[in-house]
């Protein structure tokens, strides 16, 4: 009942802080400073970080050039889709639209590339399994990732950005060689 009763020391700002919360406050703020200091660094040092590349670009610009690298470098069909392989050290392309990542990429392990990804409606995730690649890629823009495979396998491409009713069909494959 006594949440119904004014308080009865009506000066309550006056009354000094207990040790505990003190602490409390004290071990907060110095979380609060490390977390916000962390984004700088990790900026700078984390590994993780992609090139943040990006170029305006519209479907049909992108879509030619898909079309270009895929006529120029094709090398077989594989389940109705081009596999292609171009020379290392160039500009490779893959497109999102629903609900596939076109085409399959054969890449030669130790080489970079400079990989294009774009989307052809909208917004799709471009990541790469197992290793730590998360794209969002939409429509308008052109991301340009420098990627220099190292390991020789066969990469899953998965979209991991809800588009729509086929969305947990939308697979991509990347070929180290
Ligand atoms: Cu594309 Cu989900």
């Amino acid at each position: 009942m006594t949440s119904f009763l004014p308080p009865s020391d009506r000066i309550w700002w006056k009354v000094p802080v207990g040790r505990e919360e003190v602490v409390w406050i004290a071990i907060a703020l110095t979380w609060c400073l490390i977390m916000f200091l962390m984004m700088p660094y990790w900026h700078i040092y984390g590994k993780q970080n992609l090139s943040n590349e990006a170029y305006q670009t519209t479907p049909a610009k992108f879509g030619a050039k898909v079309e270009e690298m895929i006529k120029a470098h094709k090398v077989r069909d594989e389940s109705g889709m081009p596999v292609v392989a171009p020379p290392a050290g160039s500009d490779v392309y893959m497109l999102g639209r629903l609900w596939q990542w076109w085409p399959i990429l054969e890449l030669e392990k130790d080489k970079s590339y400079r990989l294009h990804l774009s989307s052809m409606d909208w917004q799709h995730g471009f990541s790469i399994q197992p290793i730590n690649v998360n794209l969002q890629i939409v429509p308008g823009y052109e991301m340009v990732l420098t990627v220099t495979p190292d390991k020789a396998g066969e990469y899953g491409v998965i979209c991991n950005e809800y588009c729509g009713i086929g969305h947990h069909t939308m697979l991509g494959k990347i070929y180290v060689k």
